[in-house]
């Protein structure tokens, strides 16, 4: 099930994806549940594999601006966003073209289409190879941690999938760890950031002269995305937020060099206090505090700046009411 992403690899994976089936990659956020995006029965599989609501639309993943330009009108500030950052960890939800090769339920009705172009070189060599733009929601179960090994959406998604593609051992499958940063276009022109990530507010003004607008102002304001709002990302376990004195037996997520003892398990996001190294570590470390049983994971505080902004979103929601 789980395979290294040789060249003939990733050749029977597209022609897996080319079949119909789906297959599971690696992204430089996070893994991607794959599936050739022209394919309604296979689009149809993606969501049945996760047990995701047919309202939560996908995002398309393209491995050239043909292939983005073919599906989406992507224009004014968007557009300098994407070449700015292109391949890399952005989404920009653009207006669909009404003669995009795109199966309707990929983009749950919409006028607008979420678009990407990963930079991880596995996820590029599918798409290429599969000659089809590919749909990728994030590869666990709905609403559950996503995954950033191989081996988290074995556990997830098992025999759904028909292939796992693993990165070589000498690179890392999912760097940045969270998923990417999406972008809509308001009426007024201005970016507007629906889901944080690596990419930021701050990039956003460097490369349009502008502060991103209110999400309000996006009058299409999406499919109220979930995963944008309610309960997301969650661990079995209860998650407490910015713990600084835990309760005896809590598993502990803790962040930096001064770290209180619980006598429960303990994993640290980054000794160092360096935040990117700690969004790399988010899932993997959730998910290992989760199996081991505990009640409620205490989360240490976490400065929000840089990507901890998106740290911290995630964990909100991890933390939601579920
Ligand atoms: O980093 C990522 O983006 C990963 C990797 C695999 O590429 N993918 C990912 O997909 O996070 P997913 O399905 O877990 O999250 C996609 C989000 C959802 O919140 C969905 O509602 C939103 O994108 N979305 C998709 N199409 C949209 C649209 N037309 N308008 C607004 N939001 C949209
Ligand atoms: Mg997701």
């Amino acid at each position: 099930m789980i395979t290294p992403a040789t060249p003939e690899a990733i050749a029977n994976a597209a022609s897996l994806i080319g079949a119909g089936k789906l297959v599971a990659f690696p992204t430089e956020t996070v893994y991607g549940l794959g599936a050739d995006a022209t394919n309604p029965d296979a689009v149809a599989k993606v969501f049945s594999a996760k047990a995701r609501p047919s309202c939560n639309p996908l995002i398309v993943h393209v491995a050239s601006w043909e292939m983005a330009d073919a599906v989406a009108d992507i224009s004014g500030d968007l557009r300098a966003l994407c070449e700015a950052v292109w391949p890399g960890p952005l989404t920009v939800v653009a207006p669909r073209r009404p003669d995009a090769d795109i199966a309707q339920d990929a983009t749950a009705g919409l006028t607008t289409i979420a678009v990407r172009w990963p930079a991880h070189p596995v996820a590029q060599a599918l798409i290429e190879a599969s000659g089809t733009p590919i749909v990728a929601p994030s590869a666990n179960r709905s609403g559950h941690v996503s995954a950033t090994r191989a081996e988290h959406v074995e556990a997830d998604l098992g025999d759904a999938v028909a292939m796992i593609l693993a990165t070589p051992n000498d690179t890392p499958a999912c760097e940045v760890g969270v998923e990417s940063t999406i972008v809509a276009q308001a009426e007024n022109g201005h970016l507007v950031i629906l889901r944080t990530g690596a990419i930021n507010a701050a990039l956003i003004v460097q490369i349009t002269g502008r502060p991103p607008g209110e999400r309000g102002d996006v009058i299409s304001a999406t499919p109220s995305a979930p995963g944008q709002l309610e309960s997301h990302y969650a661990p079995k376990a209860a998650v407490r937020l910015n713990v600084t004195s835990p309760e005896a037996g809590d598993a502990l997520l803790a962040f930096g060099s001064s770290v209180p003892v619980t006598g429960g398990p303990i994993r640290n996001l980054s000794q160092t206090g360096d935040l990117d190294e700690a969004a790399a570590n988010l899932y993997r470390d959730l998910r290992e505090l989760d199996l081991s049983g505990a009640k409620t994971i205490s989360v240490m505080p976490i400065p929000a700046i840089g990507i901890g902004i998106a740290i911290n979103d995630r964990l909100r929601r991890a933390a939601a009411p579920r």
